[in-house]
């Protein structure tokens, strides 16, 4: 989604915000800019498509700017187009301002700054506005006219803002959408996202939500809401800046699949003790909180939702608690029932999803305890909840998540498994096999990769067809959907999942033919039944892919083709299940053409609801 870069000191700021900006390309966006302070007056060069285009046009000058705020767009309010890219100034250019997020109020502010200022406006954008309304303030000091515009404006965002007289400095604000500022050597920073500034610093200052930051070249100055100053510590980033590099491999996404044993064994062992204990550190959750809870919400969206689903029947099972899951955009308008016995699972690989905050939010206020699955340190929903389990996925650069997700299911065994213990609801043979289980995962899952060769060559023969079926039962319904996610997303098929039983309740009119239809056996105790589903989709001539555990060799006889996995207690499946699925979305896209890591429409990080 929306990213911001800005730069003030002795550098070349058009460098070093076009380098910022091209490490957040992977957020998602359509169109860029830059404002630069030219001295006595402030440049915009901003365009539709990909940065590249940016720096074609800035190719074509000589710009030698020390202070400058840059921006990649996805669009909201208004088309992708030249005219409603980032920055955007006030009517006589004297401020330019970035924005990520959503000015609620723009219209109203809109239609009085028409009004009152005759003020008319090149662009569809609510961001727009804000420029105005900043420059019908500004009386020589940029703090306080920002502080008199953020009084009026109502809504979530991020915002930079450079001002033509006082060219050493940005002004930048932080209601509800990720900020921070970057403490250089003679020069500071602004960014949206720690990956924009790793390559230049690594202490920082996180800006909580409400706070305005002034930035100059040997100065970062903090102010609540209250325009007070405040001290912030300075948060070392101790990210490999590497591990945000390709490594070699052709697309992100790739590479993060691969990266899957690794952040699985890094999220079991940083929980597990030499003797195969649980520990929590950090987590303040006790036994009497444990025992208080009557019900379970997990919240959550995308792919950390489907990572939901199988935490409900982990839950459910190890710690007889009735979970509920459900999106987070759903939960927050319908008056959930959440009081004091309430403990609210958030999961959220970025920690900035604004849906699944917002519901944080919500269940907070109605007394639930909030615990988040989070994969960005200081993120955020990290910040927000009560308690925090971290995934040890390291960065996750390709829009579509791959190992934010296994990681995720990850979290949902241990907490399961903790809560379980806790209560007693699970006996100590149960336990030790589960952790013996889930520490056989990383080298199981190496092996599950290793048939990449025999996956590619299966999106060889399925990748022109237009329309995928995903079926599974239990644990495998929770992995179909999030198989289905993954291809739609990258591959643009259309493609559908549901759980196996219900298929005959109406989507099997679909199958005719060939159609393509995965079929998810993992689950021994449910693996007659699905060949059952398997033999209804065949009798009206689809095309089945099997996925079963090694052994189950009679999916052969109903299957067209099959694709192993190792064996496994039935629980924890999805962990190895889903790799085959991402790999084949990935090989399918590849086929086809796609622009795999930056799918079209979709965003890594999505901070407006
Ligand atoms: C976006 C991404 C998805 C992701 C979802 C939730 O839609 O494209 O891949 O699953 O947001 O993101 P989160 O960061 O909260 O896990």
């Amino acid at each position: 989604m929306c990213g911001i870069v800005g730069y003030v000191g002795n550098g070349s700021a058009r460098e070093i915000i076009i380098d910022g900006l091209k490490k957040l390309e992977y957020r998602g966006y359509d169109s860029s800019g830059i404002a630069f302070d030219a001295g006595g007056k402030i440049e915009i060069r901003k365009c539709q498509g990909r940065i590249s285009n940016l720096e074609a046009i800035l190719s074509k000058e000589t710009i030698d700017a020390h202070t400058g705020i840059g921006h990649t767009r996805w669009a909201t309010h208004g088309a992708p187009s030249d005219v409603n890219a980032h920055p955007h100034a006030n009517s006589d250019g004297s401020i330019a301002i970035v924005h990520n997020g959503i000015l609620e109020n723009y219209i109203e502010i809109k239609e009085w700054l028409a009004k009152d200022y005759e003020i008319t406006f090149k662009s569809e954008t609510d961001s727009e506005v804000i420029a105005h309304l900043i420059g019908i303030y500004y009386d020589g000091n940029l703090e306080d006219a920002v502080f008199k515009a953020i009084d009026r404006m109502r809504g979530a965002y991020a915002l930079c803002v450079v001002a033509k007289d006082e060219p050493d400095k940005i002004v930048a604000v932080r209601k509800d959408a990720p900020l921070i500022a970057g403490i250089g050597h003679g020069c500071n920073f602004i960014a949206s996202d720690i990956p924009a500034l790793l390559k230049y610093v690594r202490e920082i200052y996180l800006i909580e939500n409400n706070e305005t930051v002034v930035v100059t070249a040997d100065n970062i100055k903090i102010y609540n809401a209250d325009r007070q100053e405040v001290k912030r510590d300075v948060f070392h980033v101790n990210w490999d800046a590497d591990a945000a590099e390709k490594d070699g491999y052709s697309h992100f996404m790739l590479k993060e699949i691969h990266e899957q044993p690794k952040g699985i064994y890094e999220t079991l062992h940083r929980r597990i003790d030499e003797n195969g204990e649980i520990v929590l550190d950090g987590i303040k959750m006790t036994k009497s909180d444990i025992e208080n809870f009557n019900k379970v919400y997990i919240v959550a969206c995308g792919t950390a939702y489907h990572a939901g689903l199988v935490g409900k029947s982990a839950i459910e099972k190890m710690a007889h608690i009735p979970v509920e899951v459900e999106v987070a955009s759903e939960f927050r308008y319908r008056d959930p029932f959440v009081d004091d016995k309430t403990l609210f699972i958030a999961i959220s690989q970025s920690g900035e999803t604004l849906d699944t905050l917002a519901a944080l939010r919500e269940a907070k206020r109605k007394g639930a305890r909030v615990l988040s699955v989070v994969n960005v340190v200081g993120s955020s929903v990290a910040r927000e909840s009560d308690d925090v389990f971290y995934t040890w996925a390291g960065p996750e650069i390709a829009v579509a998540s791959t190992k934010a997700y296994t990681t995720q299911l990850m979290c949902m065994y241990i907490i399961a498994l903790y809560m379980g213990r806790t209560k007693g609801t699970i006996d100590e043979a149960y336990y030790k096999e589960f952790i013996n289980e889930l520490a056989l995962i990383p080298d199981k899952l190496e092996k599950v990769l290793a048939d990449e060769p025999k996956i590619e060559e299966l999106a060889k023969q399925l990748y022109r067809n237009e329309h995928v079926f995903f079926i599974g039962r239990g644990p495998d319904a929770g992995v179909s959907y999030e198989g289905s996610l993954k291809l739609k997303e990258i591959s643009y098929i259309n493609s559908f999942a549901i759980a196996a039983g219900e298929l005959k309740h109406g989507t099997i009119a679909l199958i005719e033919q060939d159609t393509v239809v995965v079929a998810l056996a993992t689950q021994d105790r449910l693996f007659e039944k699905m060949l059952s589903n398997i033999q209804e989709v065949k009798a009206r001539g689809a095309y089945v892919i099997g996925l079963a555990k090694e052994g189950n060799a009679d999916i052969e006889k109903q299957a067209d083709k099959t694709i192993y996995i190792p064996q496994c207690i039935d629980e924890i499946t999805p962990l190895l299940s889903v790799v085959p699925l991402q790999m084949l979305a990935y090989y399918i896209a590849k086929l086809r053409g796609c622009d795999i890591d930056k799918p079209k429409n979709l965003a890594k990080s999505v901070t407006v609801e």
